[in-house]
C-alpha cells in the first residue's frame, strides 16, 4: 500500500472535508462545507493523503495563517495547525508524523516563526516539540454567590461604565476592533480576519445545542468601547431558571471586565452561569467575596512549538537584562539542539548559536511554556524538564522570562 499526500484543490475539497469531519466522528452539512472554503481555509496550506490503491483520501492535514502576539507586543506569523486527521482503517502508519513534518517545512518556507495548535489530545504533540503554551480555565458558578468585595471600579467612576445590548448585525461590526485592541496587549492571542469573524458569529439552528440564538452586550466607557459578551441561555423543559452560557467575553480595561462580570452575575432567572476558556489568571477569582464559588476546571489550550529559535526569542521582550545560555535538545529534529546565547540589554534580547557550554538544559517544547509565560521555570526544574546546570541560572531564568500577566488565546481553531 502507498499512501501520497497530495494538495487540496477546488476538485477534491469536498472529500477532503467530510473526510476531516469523519475523522472526528462527525458527519458534515453541506453548507458547513461551503462556510469553511468561503470563510477560513486556505487551501495551498492543506494536505490530503491518499491510499494509491482505493485513490481515496485516508488522512487530513493544514494550517491556517495566523499572527501571535509575544510578551511585550510584537507579533508573529503563525502555522495555526488544524485539520489533522487519520482514519482508523490507516491508524499507527506514520501518516499524522509525515503530514506534521511537511506542513513545519512548508510553514518554515513561508516565514512563519512560530506554529501552534489546540489539541485533541495532550499526549498528541509533545514528540514535534509543542509545548504547552496557553492554559485556560472552564467556569461554573451559581450567580447567587456572584457579590464583589474588590471592584477595579470606584463609587465615583461607576457612571463611567455603559454596558447596551447590540443585535447580531451591529455585534459583527463592533467585536472586531475590541478584540483586535485585546489581542494587541495579550501575549497568547492571535488576529481574526473579517471572513473569520463571519465564521465564528455564524448561528443558525443547528450550530446552537438546542441554546438560544446569541446575545451580544458592549461596554462603553468615556466613549470607547471597552468590552463585549456573546453568549446563550439554556432552559431545561418547563423551568423558569435557566443556563447563561458565555461564549466570549474580551475586555480592554479592568474596568470593562468588571462591569460585564457584573452584569452577567446578575440576571434573574439564571440558575447558573458558564464560561469556557477564560485565562488562567482572570482578576474575576480576586473580586468574588465568595471566590470558592467559581468552580474552576483547567485545560490545555495553545499548544506553541518554536519553528524559528532566534527570531522567536528575539521577538519577545524581557523582564530583566542579562546574558543566559540555553541549552536545547531536540528529539524530533536534531539541527535544532544547540545552545543559544540570549543577551538581554534593556529588555531586549539579541541571540545566536554558540558552542559554549549551556546554563539551563530543556527541550524546545519547554522554552516554548515558558515563552509565553505559561509557567514560570521553577515547576519544570521540578518536573525533571529542565535542568539549571550552572548556580544562579534558574533564578536568572526565572527573571529575564517572567511576564506581567499569563498568556491568553481566546480564539480556538
Ligand atoms: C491522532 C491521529 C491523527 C494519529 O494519526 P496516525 O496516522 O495514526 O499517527 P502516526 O502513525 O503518525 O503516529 C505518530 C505517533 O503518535 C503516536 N500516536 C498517535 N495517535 C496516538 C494516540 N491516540 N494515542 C497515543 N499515541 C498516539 C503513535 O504511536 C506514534 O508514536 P511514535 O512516533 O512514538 O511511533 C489519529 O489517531 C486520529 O485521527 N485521531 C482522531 C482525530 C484527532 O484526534 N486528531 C488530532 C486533532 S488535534
Amino acid at each position: 500500500m502507498t499512501i501520497e499526500l497530495r494538495p487540496v484543490t477546488e476538485n477534491n475539497f469536498v472529500e477532503w472535508r467530510k473526510a476531516v469531519r469523519h475523522g472526528f466522528g462527525q458527519h458534515v452539512h453541506p453548507d458547513d462545507i461551503t462556510r469553511l472554503k468561503n470563510d477560513r481555509a486556505e487551501l495551498d496550506r492543506l494536505i490530503a493523503a491518499v491510499d494509491t490503491k482505493s485513490e481515496r483520501i485516508i488522512a487530513t492535514g493544514g494550517a491556517d495563517s495566523y499572527s501571535l502576539t509575544v510578551p511585550g507586543g510584537a507579533t508573529l506569523p503563525m502555522a495555526g495547525v488544524a485539520y489533522m486527521t487519520t482514519s482508523v482503517t490507516h491508524r499507527r502508519q506514520g501518516v499524522f508524523s509525515e503530514m506534521m513534518s511537511r506542513i513545519h517545512n512548508e510553514a518554515r518556507e513561508r516565514g512563519d516563526v512560530v506554529s501552534g495548535l489546540w489539541a485533541s489530545q495532550s499526549h498528541l504533540y509533545g514528540r514535534f516539540d509543542y509545548g504547552l503554551s496557553v492554559n485556560s480555565y472552564d467556569w461554573e458558578i451559581d450567580p447567587a454567590f456572584g457579590a464583589f468585595s474588590h471592584s477595579p471600579i470606584s463609587e465615583e467612576h461607576e457612571s463611567d461604565t455603559h454596558l447596551h445590548f447590540v443585535d447580531a448585525e451591529e455585534a459583527a461590526a463592533t467585536l472586531p476592533g475590541i478584540y483586535d485592541r485585546m489581542r494587541a496587549q495579550t501575549p497568547g492571542a492571535v488576529d481574526r480576519t473579517s471572513g473569520r469573524w463571519r465564521y465564528e458569529l455564524f448561528d443558525e439552528e443547528r450550530v446552537r445545542g438546542g441554546a438560544s440564538a446569541l446575545f451580544f452586550a458592549v461596554c462603553e466607557e468615556v466613549g470607547e468601547q471597552t468590552g463585549y459578551v456573546a453568549y446563550r441561555m439554556r432552559r431545561m423543559g418547563d423551568s423558569d431558571m435557566g443556563t447563561l452560557e458565555v461564549i466570549e467575553q474580551v475586555s480592554v480595561t479592568d474596568t470593562a471586565h468588571a462591569s460585564m462580570w457584573r452584569f452577567l452575575l446578575n440576571f434573574d432567572l439564571v440558575g447558573k452561569v458558564i464560561a469556557t476558556n477564560r485565562p488562567s489568571d482572570d482578576p474575576l477569582w480576586w473580586m468574588l467575596s465568595d471566590p470558592r464559588r467559581l468552580l474552576r476546571k483547567s485545560h490545555d489550550a495553545l499548544w506553541v512549538r518554536l519553528l524559528d529559535i532566534e527570531k522567536a526569542l528575539e521577538a519577545r521582550a524581557y523582564n530583566a537584562d542579562g546574558k543566559l545560555r540555553l541549552g536545547l535538545v531536540s528529539e524530533s529534529e536534531p539541527e535544532v539542539s544547540g545552545t543559544y546565547v540570549l543577551e538581554v540589554s534593556d529588555g531586549e534580547g539579541a541571540v545566536k548559536k554558540t558552542t559554549d557550554k549551556p546554563d539551563v538544559v530543556m527541550a524546545p517544547a519547554d522554552l516554548s511554556v515558558i515563552y509565553l509565560g505559561a509557567s514560570a521555570p521553577g515547576p519544570l526544574v521540578e518536573a525533571g524538564r529542565i535542568d539549571p546546570i550552572t548556580t544562579r541560572s534558574l533564578a536568572k531564568l526565572h527573571s529575564m522570562f517572567s511576564t506581567y500577566s499569563a498568556p491568553w488565546c481566546a480564539h480556538y481553531f
